[in-house]
């Protein structure tokens, strides 16, 4: 008790705070999303995503390279097709852009690791995950459709697929599929509890992804629960996930506690577009300041219990953290 407690000895001087410091960050736990498109010298920034570009496989290299200069050594890659059908099947091309990307980057950067979202929302011409049918995204036929894709991601040379989609089932569907190709050495990092978000604003922008009538919220979990989220961790782990992600991080820190909490595995926290967004809008008007903001929501998604984060903040927190 007072006086014999006083908090504020170990918060005297630099030295004794960074020696009691709880929490971590390191960029070798980053992962940096991108999005790739097909044709040559493509560097087109996203409007709502300042920083953020559409890439052609060629300057998706540099940017690469220049992040892995930066400290990163992890991406994401999200697909854009130059067409769009019912099924999504350009999501499946050995052809397209996110595969012709897989190989470009294991060569040029053999280290490197690869994760590859699979999903349908950006490859469909009605901007749902799924097959529909009588207006409804339906479950069972999408899966034996995204595993296709997971496959054709892990015949490029992926090290990770990551299915976004939330059909159930996929997890293990995908699984399957891939060790019955010989590829029983990629790793699942599954969007295990992926809430249907309006903080997914600006990547539908994005990737284009926007669904042309309805919404996600079939598929998507409501914002409402967390029970639900240990479930459906539960089930992607039983059916052979590696590494479980909660998305989006900053509304759901304490979906994130509980998980790692629960099951103490690998713990992924996507760090969204929405996110992403506000905060440099906020900075931009001098709101409040850019570089600690970054830092302290990163810490905070770690400190919650993430082993990993997703963030388009990614290179410049890597810089920040040298
Ligand atoms: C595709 C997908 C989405 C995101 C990642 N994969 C969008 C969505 O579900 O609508 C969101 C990423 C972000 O907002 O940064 N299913």
């Amino acid at each position: 008790m007072f006086p014999l407690a006083r908090p504020r000895r170990l918060r005297r001087t630099a030295v004794l705070r960074e020696m009691v410091r709880e929490t971590a960050l390191d960029p070798g736990d980053f992962i940096y999303p991108l999005f790739v498109r097909s044709g040559h010298g493509v560097r087109s920034e996203i409007s709502a995503m300042p920083g953020n570009y559409h890439l052609s496989v060629d300057r998706l290299v540099e940017e690469v390279g220049a992040a892995a200069g930066d400290g990163i050594r992890s991406v994401l890659l999200f697909g854009i097709p130059d067409r769009k059908d019912e099924e999504g099947s350009e999501a499946w091309s050995d052809e397209a852009p996110v595969q012709a990307a897989v190989r470009a980057l294991k060569k040029a950067f053999p280290d490197l690791c690869v994760i590859t979202d699979v999903c349908l929302c950006e490859y469909t011409s009605h901007g749902h995950c799924g097959v529909v049918q009588e207006g409804e995204v339906q479950n069972d036929p999408t899966l034996d459709l995204l595993a296709r894709a997971a496959v054709s991601h892990a015949r490029a040379g992926a090290d990770l697929v990551a299915p976004s989609d939330m059909m159930d089932g996929r997890v293990g569907a995908i699984r399957e599929a891939l060790d019955d190709a010989g590829h029983s050495n990629v790793a699942i990092l599954s969007y295990a509890a992926k809430y249907a978000s309006a903080f997914y604003g600006p990547f539908r922008e994005a990737a284009g992804s926007t669904p042309q009538f309805g919404d996600r919220r079939s598929y998507q979990m409501d914002p409402a629960n967390s029970d639900e989220a240990l479930v459906e961790v539960g089930l992607d782990l039983e059916e052979g996930a590696d590494i479980v992600m909660v998305k989006p991080a900053l509304a759901y820190l304490d979906v994130i506690r509980r998980v790692k909490d629960t099951y103490r595995v690998p713990l992924a926290a996507y760090n969204v577009s929405g996110e992403f967004a506000m905060l440099v809008a906020a900075a931009e008007r001098g709101w409040i300041e850019r570089e600690r903001t970054i830092l302290e929501v990163l810490t905070s998604i770690r400190r919650a219990g993430a082993d990993i984060i997703l963030t388009y903040h990614a290179r410049e927190a890597a810089r920040l953290l040298r």
